[in-house]
């Protein structure tokens, strides 16, 4: 996608690289729960959509999807800290098995909000997964990730996913957004 790579200053995590760690993040959770266990993966929208519909694919498992959109970010580089739930899941989980499914922990809040939230519905159990960690940049220390893609240092990242103002979302990798487009 040269039209997007032109503003990518470094790749830190390719194309390949991701793909076989989400085939192994895939055996893990498989591996996590009795035999045909069935699981509902909740995908945290917007971000996660791609991870989700990858990692999916590698479960060796009877899933269904649900969808949830709690935005904190908006256009900016900063999470303001303000969890918004703009759509809810459209089905129960009680007594189900769940698994959170995010692109990204950075300061936490977001997977810590949408936990709280969740086990207030009494599911049978709920695991949480996402692609990339940022632990530098974590304020809620008691959020624990059961399966982390990737820890990545504090730099501003796009691709796979994630955005900048809601660009980039389609680069087939992660990679460092130059400084000059958001400073
Ligand atoms: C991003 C990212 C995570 C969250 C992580 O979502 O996809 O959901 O922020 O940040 P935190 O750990 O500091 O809470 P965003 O709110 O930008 O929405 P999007 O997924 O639609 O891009
Ligand atoms: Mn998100
Ligand atoms: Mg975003």
């Amino acid at each position: 996608l040269e039209y997007l790579e032109k503003d990518i200053k470094e790749i830190i995590i390719d194309e390949e690289t991701l793909q076989a760690r989400i085939k192994e993040l895939g055996k893990e959770i498989t591996e996590s729960y009795p035999e045909g266990t069935e699981l509902i993966l909740i995908c945290i929208l917007r971000g996660a959509m791609i991870y989700m519909a990858d990692l999916a694919r590698c479960i060796n498992l009877p899933v269904s999807f649900d969808f949830m959109d709690v935005s904190s970010y908006g256009d900016s580089t900063e999470s303001s800290g303000n969890v918004r739930i703009i759509k809810d899941l459209d089905d129960s989980i009680e007594n189900k098995d769940v698994l959170i499914v995010e692109d990204i922990i950075d300061t936490g809040l977001t997977l810590k909000h949408i936990i709280n939230m969740l086990e207030t519905r009494n599911p049978a159990s709920i695991k949480t997964t996402t692609l990339l960690d940022k632990p530098d940049r974590r304020e809620m220390k008691q959020v624990e990730v059961d399966f982390n893609g990737f820890e990545i240092p504090d730099k501003f990242v796009v691709g796979y996913g994630l955005d900048f103002a809601e660009k980039y979302r389609n680069l087939p990798f992660i990679g460092v957004l130059k400084e000059s487009l958001y400073s």
